[in-house]
């Protein structure tokens, strides 16, 4: 396996303070990597020293091959960024911006010119090349930003937050531009609040929480993690729906054996999770779903055009138990049951108020 970076005890302290504490994580090439954390947490300290803009206190890193103390130059061809805030020369025009960027990096004046058109045209700003920076709004000086750091091709660009702020249309463009980059050979590694962009783009998750990473993974890692961990927390039989089914069995009359056996059956490849239950009821009327909705452990019931219900349940101790009793107890015919995987946003809220431990 090839990796684009690689982080060796990597550390920041500012004064007393330990911004980024022994950081040792590997970033695969060509993958889009999710830097995910809480604010304050070092994200940006952590690509500030990736991207050579800051020195660690110790550690180092390799960056497309190159080590960032002992080769910071090399580092810098290799790399494009797109800072948190924006860093463009706000008294030159979106063009005068890009052109000294390819510059910096060299490039001959006819290749510059067609990058640039082309990569304005790509993401939407060409329209205002000739517009100074300080007149254009948030979401253009972003794309502006995006434009700037992808005029040299780098093999791998830093997104520090970069749809913040952006209309939900151009945060697709971006979406898209991201996925094509990273088709075409890009290693991208994404800082985000947004846990559907994560979801959506990023093959790996690194969690960093107080300067540590706290968790890394892929997104469905993640969240196959924490539905171990919460049912290594619960009583096995009240944490797993087919031993909770089980249970049912043994309090039920024969015709309802059936029934139940034929939900366990359907619900073989499902991983128990505590917070949804998903089922199809044949013969749901309204009395039967007031009748759920009604008890103390449902939060909240989604009925769907499909036919099919989602229940909200708390996570107490028998709660998946006692919703499926009462519904089979109402004569619910159950035809299909399923459960949700936490969201990446369970996972990070879950990871990130844990006390830190070092994956
Ligand atoms: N130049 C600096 N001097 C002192 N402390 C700093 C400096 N830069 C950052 N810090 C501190 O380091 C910590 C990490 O900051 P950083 O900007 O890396 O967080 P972040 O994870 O990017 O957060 P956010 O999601 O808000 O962007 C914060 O507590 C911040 O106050
Ligand atoms: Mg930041």
């Amino acid at each position: 396996m090839k990796y684009a970076i690689e982080t060796f005890n990597l550390t920041k302290q500012y004064n007393d303070f330990l911004a980024v504490d022994d950081l040792n994580m590997k970033i695969k090439e060509k993958s889009i990597f999710g830097f995910l954390g809480p604010n304050g947490a070092g994200k940006t300290t952590t690509i500030k020293m990736l991207t050579c803009l800051i020195l660690p206190t110790s550690g180092t890193a390799s960056v497309a091959g190159f080590d960032v103390l002992k080769n910071p130059n090399e580092v810098r061809q290799q790399i494009g960024m797109v800072p948190q805030l924006v860093s463009l020369y706000a008294d030159l025009t979106v063009k005068e911006n890009v052109y000294l960027c390819a510059d910096y990096y060299g490039l001959p004046k006819d290749l510059k010119e067609s990058r640039a058109a082309e990569l304005m045209e790509m993401v939407d700003i060409k329209y205002a090349e000739d517009k100074l920076v300080k007149q254009l709004s948030g979401g253009m000086k972003q794309k502006a930003s995006v434009v700037a750091s992808l005029i040299h091709q780098p093999d791998i660009l830093f997104l520090d937050e970069p749809t913040i702020g952006l209309d939900p249309t151009t945060k697709r463009v971006l979406w898209d531009l991201i996925e094509e980059l990273n088709s075409n050979g890009h290693t991208i590694i994404l800082c985000s609040h947004d846990m559907y962009e994560v979801e959506l783009l990023c093959d790996d998750v690194g969690i960093i929480n107080k300067g540590e990473l706290a968790a890394f993974d892929t997104p469905q890692g993640l969240k196959d993690i924490m539905i171990k961990e919460i049912n290594e927390e619960k009583e096995p039989l009240t944490s797993n729906i087919s031993d909770a089914l089980d249970k049912i069995l043994e309090e039920t009359n024969p015709e309802d054996k059936k029934a139940i056996e034929h939900i366990k059956e359907s619900m073989k490849n499902n991983e128990p999770n505590l917070k949804e239950l998903s089922v199809i009821i044949d013969n749901k009327d309204e009395k039967m779903l007031n009748h759920l909705y009604n008890l103390a452990i449902v939060h909240d019931i989604t009925e769907h055009t499909s036919g099919r219900i989602t229940i909200d349940i708390n996570d107490e101790d028998d709660a998946i138990t006692k919703v499926i009793a009462d519904i089979i107890k109402f004569g619910g015919n159950i035809t299909s049951i399923a459960t949700k995987d936490p969201s990446l946003e369970e996972v990070f809220i879950r990871v990130t108020s844990k006390k830190t431990q070092k994956v």
